[in-house]
Formats: structure tokens, C-alpha cells, sequence
């Protein structure tokens, strides 16, 4: 494939050879050696127009051990406050010779639209609600390297689904590698139609002490305020009561569970301290994995040779 703009992008070979990859460059990362000469003289642009700690740090760190040239564009600064448009600001990265731009941006869709008007490869690190590819891999990565195996894992998705480009490519990518996933989380917060619209055969719980005793994973995903109407702000007490991973939960969970978030997290909305602390969760796991699972993307993608 030529770009990363959605889960949906991959079948179950082309996404097995990137979580192998992943496995692979991991090994070289743990080694004494850290840097591969891959992708010398290649050139990957950053280009975030919405805030990221984990996604924008791991894909510059990926290239660099990759031996490309990172240029990391942020739009605080830039001349996007002049009103200049997402497609003159990719013409102009390509002009710089970019081979390849990573995008975040609020908006549903960019990625799709950026990479109909530049020559290199796009990948979508987060758009609006929409989708997060690599952030689902990285989730993919880690489930396989904790319990040995994707296909037959049940996932619990627990919580903002509406708002979650996470919860999205984790339903196809999951999907896709035959887990099965639960969508749990309040009515007003999980789309009606999401999963004949997504994947037929993801379920949909209300009720998260249902589902928990029969569950290999739970992914919490942040509540995102930022993208809410005031006027159905869940109250943070009421939501962590029923939508809350606390400890009396996470005991409740199959011994071999793990508890799984994106970041960043609302400790004490949505997961409380003991629980992202605990040998269960996978959350520093998650970040580490996120740069050798990038590192594989932008190899695959870029071809792993000069040209
Ligand atoms: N998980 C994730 O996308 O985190 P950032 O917003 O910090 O990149």
C-alpha cells in the first residue's frame, strides 16, 4: 500500500506483516545498536494541526532510528495563522522534498483529501473523530505480545465511542484479525449504527459489570470533553460510578485480563490510579510498542531502500 489513511486499508496479511515488522525493528531497538540505515536520505514531514504527545514523539522517533530526515510542522508559528489552506501547505512541504507526511488534523478526512494532492505516502495519525490507524496496530501489537494471540480475543471498548477515531480503527483492525469487540459505554455516547456501519458482529453493552468476567481486554478511551456539547456532559462522579475502571472492577476481570488505554488518560473518570498502575495495564507498554510498530509503517510504506 501507498498510504495509511484507515484501518480499513488492511487485510489481515498486509497487517500481520507490519505487527511482524514491529516485532522485528522492536529486536534492533533493544539492541546495542539503535539506528537502521533504511530510509537515509528520505524525508518524513510531520504535519500536526491538533495536539499530540505520543503519536508526533514515536513517529519522529521512528524515522530517525529509520536514519531519515524528520521535519516537524506545527501550525502554532506557521503561516496556517495567515489563513494559508491545508493543500498549500502540502504543496509547499513537498516542494521541500517530503516523502512522506504523517498528518493529525480535527477534521474528519484530511488525510483522505492530502494525499490527492501530494506524490509521497500519507499516513493518518488521527483525524477528527474519524479514524487512528497506527494507534490501532500499536493496541494490535500489544494484545499479541501480552496474550500470545489476536484471533477469538474478546475486547471490551469501554466508554466514549462517539468521539473515539480510537474505538473506531480498533473495531476494523480487531475485526479485521478475528477478535470480537464489545462497544460499552452510556446510550449517548455510542452511535446507533456503529457497528453494521463498522464491523457486522461487534456487539453493543450498556452495562460494563456485564461484560466484564468474559473479557481478555478492556481498552478504556478517554472521555473527550473538548468535543462535547456542553449539554450532555457526563458529570465526572456519576460517569467513573458507571463507566469507571476502579479496582472493584479490575478484580472482577478473567486473571490473565489486561487493561489497555490510548492515552492521555482523565485518571479518576475514566480509570483510576490503581488500575493504570497495575501490572494489568499495558499503558508505558502501549507507548513503547507505538515506536516500533511507526518504525514498520514508514519502512513498509517508503519501501526500506533509497531511491
Ligand atoms: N494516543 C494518542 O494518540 O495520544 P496523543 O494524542 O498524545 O498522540
Amino acid at each position: 500500500i501507498k498510504h495509511l489513511l484507515s484501518a480499513a486499508d488492511l487485510d489481515a496479511d498486509t497487517a500481520t506483516l507490519i505487527l511482524d515488522t514491529a516485532a522485528e525493528m522492536a529486536t534492533v531497538a533493544g539492541r546495542e545498536v539503535k539506528k537502521l540505515p533504511a530510509l537515509r536520505g528520505r524525508t518524513v514531514v510531520n504535519l500536526f494541526y491538533e495536539d499530540s504527545t505520543r503519536t508526533r514523539i514515536s513517529f519522529e522517533a521512528a524515522a530517525k532510528r529509520l536514519s531519515a530526515d524528520v521535519i516537524n510542522f506545527s501550525v502554532k508559528g506557521s503561516s496556517v495563522s495567515k489563513g494559508e489552506s491545508l493543500k498549500d501547505t502540502a504543496l509547499t512541504l513537498q516542494a521541500m522534498g517530503a516523502d512522506a507526511v504523517v498528518i493529525r488534523h480535527p477534521a474528519s478526512g484530511a488525510p483522505h483529501r492530502l494525499a490527492n494532492w501530494v506524490d509521497g505516502s500519507v499516513v493518518n495519525a488521527g483525524d477528527g473523530t474519524h479514524e487512528h490507524p497506527t494507534q490501532a496496530l500499536l493496541d494490535a501489537y500489544t494484545m499479541r505480545s501480552r496474550l500470545g494471540r489476536l484471533a477469538g480475543l474478546q475486547v471490551a471498548v469501554v466508554g466514549d465511542v462517539l468521539h473515539s477515531r480510537v474505538a473506531r480503527s480498533n473495531v476494523l483492525l480487531l475485526s479485521t484479525l478475528g477478535a470480537k469487540v464489545t462497544l460499552v459505554g452510556p446510550p449517548t455516547l455510542i452511535p446507533v449504527d456503529i457497528s453494521v456501519a463498522l464491523a457486522p458482529g461487534t456487539e453493543v453493552s450498556y452495562d460494563l459489570d456485564a461484560v466484564l468476567p468474559g473479557t481478555d481486554v478492556v481498552m478504556m478511551l478517554r472521555v473527550q470533553r473538548e468535543r462535547m456539547d456542553t449539554s450532555y456532559f457526563p458529570s465526572a462522579r456519576e460517569y467513573a460510578r458507571r463507566y469507571g475502571m476502579d479496582g472493584a472492577r479490575m478484580r472482577r476481570l478473567p486473571d490473565h485480563a489486561i487493561v489497555m488505554h490510548p492515552g492521555p488518560m482523565n485518571r479518576g473518570m475514566e480509570i483510576a490510579p490503581e488500575v493504570a498502575d497495575s501490572p494489568r495495564s499495558t499503558i508505558v507498554e502501549q507507548v513503547t510498542n507505538g515506536v516500533s510498530v511507526r518504525m514498520a509503517v514508514l519502512y513498509l510504506l517508503l519501501g526500506g531502500k533509497n531511491q
